[in-house]
């Protein structure tokens, strides 16, 4: 059944406003902080978009919660019962504040854990995604389909950096070099959100990353679902926004994806004991 249309124009237009505003201060005035490492960074953009959706939902729906990057403290084991927004004001908030035009805005709808709406907009492209459980996935009101590649050889995929990439760095690289052996190219464009919105327009064939966090995924997840595309946790049982590692695909190739992380974590796990 479709969602409320006002839930739809509430999380359209949410994405939307918030794309206006990083275009204000893209390579303009960014003032950019650390947060909780060297490298894992915040603007003024990201804080100001996400109080400002905040302002938005406690006043059109002052019951649903809200789950933000930049003002939750807890994320939780569990999703939470109830409406509830997730937001990522500003995803690809390295890329901003290096003034690379790869960054987006995410929002995604849970009602009681189970997604049934979400949004991606792409400020500097115009490419606005939305999805609705149930009734599939569209980029600029057009409906999209995951891509057709049935083998690793034929498919170009894309990963993540986690924050904490220095002190993982073995694991992190060791399988990106397992997937660069495999696949027929592999990207790391620096927005997981946006990475999973070309999962589902069928310009990627596969995505994986450890350590995401709900507003990373959340509305991303369900446009691949609706595009067709396939989503799981690395060991292959089923996504939910509050599980870490993710592999988002077409579907063809998702076993052998899955495949390369587990035949790469046993490997590693052997040098461990060894
Ligand atoms: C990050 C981006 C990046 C991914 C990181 C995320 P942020 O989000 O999606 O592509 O590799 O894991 O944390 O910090 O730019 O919102
Ligand atoms: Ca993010
Ligand atoms: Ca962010």
């Amino acid at each position: 059944m479709p969602v409320d249309p006002l839930l739809r124009a509430t999380a359209v237009d949410a994405v939307l406003r918030a794309g206006a505003v990083q275009l204000q201060h893209f390579r303009r005035d960014v003032h950019v902080q650390r947060k909780t490492s060297s490298i894992d960074l915040v603007t003024q953009v990201d804080v100001a978009v996400e109080r400002e959706f905040r302002a938005c939902i406690a006043e059109r729906f002052p019951s649903h919660q809200v789950l933000g990057e930049e003002f939750s403290t807890e994320i939780g084991a569990e999703p939470a019962a109830g409406p509830c927004w997730v937001f990522d004001p500003l995803d690809g908030t390295t890329n901003f504040a290096h003034g690379l035009p790869i960054f987006c805005a995410s929002l995604g709808l849970e009602i009681d854990g189970v997604a049934v709406l979400g949004a991606v907009y792409d400020a500097t492209r115009g490419d606005l995604f939305v999805a609705e459980r149930g009734q599939g996935a569209t980029w600029n009101g057009v409906p999209i389909r995951v891509s057709r590649a049935q083998r690793l050889g034929d498919a170009m995929l894309c990963t993540g950096f986690p924050y904490d990439i220095h002190q993982t760095r073995d694991d992190v690289v060791g399988l990106f070099s397992e997937f660069v052996g495999q696949a027929r190219a592999v990207r790391r464009l620096g927005s997981a959100a946006l990475d999973l919105c070309y999962v589902a327009a069928g310009w990627f064939d596969g995505f994986w990353e450890a350590r995401l966090k709900p507003w990373d995924t959340c509305a991303g997840a369900l446009i691949v679902e609706e595009a067709g595309g396939s989503v799981t946790r690395w060991d292959g049982s089923p996504y939910q926004s509050r599980a870490l590692g993710l592999v988002a695909s077409n579907g063809g190739i998702h076993a052998a994806m899955l495949g390369v992380i587990a035949g790469f974590g046993a490997r590693r796990a052997r040098q461990r004991t060894e």
